[in-house]
């Protein structure tokens, strides 16, 4: 679904991104590990429009999208997962969902400011958040402020956002990150089931190995803005490019704690 090809994004001298070449499968919930400072996040910056390219490209589905913005890549099903953008805290959790923006082809003008259809679309999105909500088993917190959710239902809330807007693609940053286990399970499934039921296809960026190791596959291995492997979870735990670039020679594998 993406092909990233020998991609460049350096910041003055420095190579954050040093000549990365991958593909995303369709279907797939592929993991990207690495130390901290390895480039993941501004790999994923530049795949979502947020940053151009030093140089490289960037296909997806065939389509050469290198260095497209935000909005266009979105138009396409590609997506990062939204932020719930603070000055949004005051609204309710259903609310931050029909508030994100049409899908490709429908102008969000078009769709609000005609005045006969306002009531009709906002039934509509009413309907789809409610059924989103239900998906991501949150429905109790519908009516809830934003600002008063915990921080693993607001990244549930987050990924309702990408189901808000069809996407096809759906990257996620450390979306584990100070979220309690029974929540991270429940994102875990929720990832899982809408790859399994809505063909999503995701690329989850984590640094809890048991996570990736129990959704992902496969996983792809950054080091010092480079690729350093790709295999199933379980082989990279097992290989020993991965253990050197987490923990220096002479470790066991069981040790690596990512
Ligand atoms: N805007 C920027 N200007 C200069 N350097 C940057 C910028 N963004 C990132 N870097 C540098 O690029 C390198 C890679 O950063 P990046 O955030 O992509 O790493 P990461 O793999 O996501 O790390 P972490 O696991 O800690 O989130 C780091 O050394 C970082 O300091
Ligand atoms: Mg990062």
């Amino acid at each position: 679904m993406i092909r990233v090809e020998n991609l460049h994004r350096h910041f003055g001298s420095f190579r954050a991104v040093d000549g990365v070449s991958l593909t995303i499968r369709q279907g797939s919930i592929t993991g990207l590990i690495g130390p901290n400072g390895a480039g993941k996040s501004t790999l994923f910056n530049v795949l979502a429009g947020r940053l151009p390219p030093t140089s490289g490209k960037v296909m997806l589905a065939g389509e050469d999208v290198t260095g497209l913005p935000p909005h266009a890549l979105y138009a396409k099903g590609l997506l990062r997962t939204f932020q719930i953008a603070h000055e949004f805290g005051s609204m309710t959790v259903r609310e931050n969902l029909m508030m994100v923006p049409p899908q490709a082809g429908e102008s969000l003008w078009a769709t609000w400011f005609q005045r006969g259809r306002i009531a009709k679309d906002e039934r509509r999105l009413r309907d789809k958040a409610d059924e989103v909500l239900e998906f991501l088993t949150i429905s109790h917190i519908a009516d809830e402020k934003a600002a008063n959710i915990s921080g693993g239902q607001k990244k549930l809330v987050e990924l309702g956002r990408t189901m808000m807007a069809d996407a096809r693609i759906v990257f996620l940053d450390e979306v584990g990150a100070g979220v309690n286990r029974t929540l991270l399970n429940t994102i875990a499934d929720a990832i899982q089931r809408l790859n399994r039921e809505r063909g999503y296809t995701f690329c989850v960026i984590e640094h809890d190995m048991d996570f990736i190791g129990r959704i992902c596959d496969p996983v792809i291995v950054m080091a010092a803005g480079r690729v350093l492997a790709e295999d199933t979870p379980d082989n990279i735990l097992q290989n020993e490019a991965v253990i050197e670039a987490y923990l220096g020679t002479g470790r066991k594998a069981g040790t690596v704690n990512v």
